[in-house]
């Protein structure tokens, strides 16, 4: 490969680098690794990259890829320490008129430019011969990520998706190989036309410096994934009818990155402007990210999904601390909308705000979800009309889109030990989301317990996640025939 990626003066990258390898060495070893790799040489190279499975091309693809990617982002740390919070950022409601940004972090100026040194440089090699960005042409697909007991949670959502006719297919992201379980990936899955991938058998095959897990893993399946437009759904996330149009309509065909919003005002310390060289944008301009759902075109957005790996690379100690300042959920959640940004790439932030839905504990309101809008509707409202024709006023207001149960996960082995969710003081079970009446299509909440009660009763048992806990599927009958009774006479027939 003859791409190079501008670096430093070399020495200064072989200390840096030697001192990071050490780093990693000393404090991020994991004992797996020897075992990991070998599974890497199994599943991958002993099968050989001229294999004619799509999926192992798409596999050893993605290598060549991150190969390139990898030996970038490590020629271009910070190089800094961590920026220093010197107070708590509050998190403050979104308000389009009033917001404004929290400022709590501080950065020696010398550090700011050395940081805005390395983020240019990367900058430059994504507008120069970077390698191209993997995936199969003309291809549209969700992506999330799982494992553990997120497994479950994923599995009641997938259902949810494919109850509303949704037929694309779905890649799952797993961390690690002790994550892969064969009656899932091999059977449940498929069976929902989902299957796994196992990160780090891309992210293993080469070296690289720094460990990648968590909030980041999201950007880096997003990138694997083969699809060239994915919606990406976290495994908690869930659509209440077909998302596959947003694929088609605006404001997704021109602009190629949709989000949707948080609770929050901006929170981007203006440090991170500095570090990236620009204005520091009006607070008022859109609230803050929530990033269950992303919807992103790998092709018109290639650039802006590179800056993102870019932000997560760095995060947990530079990046994300720039662009949340500690406010809740820092994480990923804002490192796309800042690629864009930085790069000059449009985007659409949903402008309908997220709205919490739960019940009432001893007469104060617990969110347990996060309901989020289509934008479709919204965006013909700003494109057409400010004056109100009679074509302006016959277009519907935004349907409600996603659920995001964020908080406490539904997971049906541990949510009855959280009791005011589901039940009342006197012990009686009750609705989680009865509070306020969000306008769903039908009862939202009924579908969600019917499809973890299936969920529970096959795999019970069956599942890591779940190894020695019992009455998971028994429990989750209890509740679902004592809430919605009514209904309970067909949940003998579901599939
Ligand atoms: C991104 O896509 C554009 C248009 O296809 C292409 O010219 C450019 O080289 C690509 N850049 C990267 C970093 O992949
Ligand atoms: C099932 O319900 C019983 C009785 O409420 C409770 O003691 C037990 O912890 C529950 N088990 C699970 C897995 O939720
Ligand atoms: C428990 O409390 C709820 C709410 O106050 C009430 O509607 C229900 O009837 C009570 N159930 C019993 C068995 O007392």
């Amino acid at each position: 490969m003859l791409m190079r990626c501008p670096t430093r003066t070399r020495t200064v990258f072989l200390m840096f680098g030697s001192f990071l390898l050490l780093y990693h060495i000393v404090l991020r070893w994991r004992p797996n690794f020897r075992q990991q790799a070998a599974i890497w040489r199994l599943s991958l190279a002993n099968q050989s990259c001229s294999n004619a499975d799509p999926h192992l091309q798409n596999m050893c693809a993605q290598v060549e890829f991150w190969r390139f990617l990898a030996s970038c982002l490590d020629a271009n740390p910070p190089g800094v320490a961590s920026p220093v919070r010197k107070a708590n950022a509050e998190a403050v409601s979104f308000d389009a008129e009033k917001s404004q940004r929290p400022e709590v972090l501080e950065m020696p100026e010398q550090d700011v430019a050395t940081m805005r040194r390395a983020h240019s440089r990367f900058v430059q090699a994504i507008e120069g011969g970077f390698h191209s960005i993997v995936y199969t042409h003309s291809t549209k697909g969700f992506v999330s990520t799982a494992g553990g007991f997120y497994f479950p949670i994923l599995m009641t959502s997938l259902r949810m998706l494919r109850r509303t006719g949704a037929t694309l297919p779905m890649e799952v992201f797993l961390e690690l190989n002790s994550e892969y379980e064969s009656f899932i990936c091999e059977h449940m899955l498929p069976s929902l036309n989902a299957r796994c991938i196992i990160l780090s058998e891309i992210l293993e095959a080469i070296p690289y410096q720094l460990p990648i897990s968590h909030y980041q893993l999201k950007v880096f399946a997003m990138a694997f994934s083969s699809f060239e437009e994915v919606l990406f759904l976290d495994a908690d996330a869930f659509p209440i009818y077909d998302p596959t149009r947003l694929f088609n309509f605006e404001p997704f065909k021109s602009t190629g990155l949709v989000t949707w919003p948080d609770f929050w005002g901006p929170t981007q310390s203006s440090l991170f402007y500095s570090v990236t060289s620009q204005a520091v944008p009006p607070a008022t301009n859109h609230a803050s990210t929530e990033s269950g759902e992303i919807l992103l075109s790998k092709k018109k957005q290639n650039k802006t999904l590179i800056l993102a790996m870019y932000y997560n690379y760095y995060g947990p100690n530079h990046f994300y601390p720039l662009l949340s300042q500690g406010v809740a959920g820092e994480g990923d959640k804002e490192t796309f909308l800042a690629a864009a940004h930085t790069l000059h790439q449009p985007y659409y932030a949903t402008r309908k705000p997220v709205k919490a839905i739960g019940n009432f504990q001893k007469g104060q309101f617990a969110g347990s979800a996060m309901v989020q809008y289509d934008p479709f509707e919204e965006n013909l409202m700003k494109v057409q009309p400010l004056v109100r024709t009679e074509n302006a006023l016959s277009i519907p207001p935004p349907r409600a889109l996603f659920v995001h149960v964020n908080f406490p996960k539904f997971d049906p082995a541990k949510i009855f030990t959280y009791n005011g969710i589901i039940k009342f003081e006197n012990g009686t079970f009750r609705r989680a989301w009865g509070e306020p009446l969000v306008d769903f299509e039908y009862d939202v909440e009924e579908a969600y317990w019917r499809e973890m009660n299936v969920v529970s009763c096959t795999m019970e048992g069956k599942t890591q996640g779940w190894r020695g806990i019992d009455h998971i599927c028994a429990n989750a009958t209890r509740y679902y025939n004592s809430v919605f009774g009514a209904q309970s006479a067909e949940l003998g027939s579901i599939r």
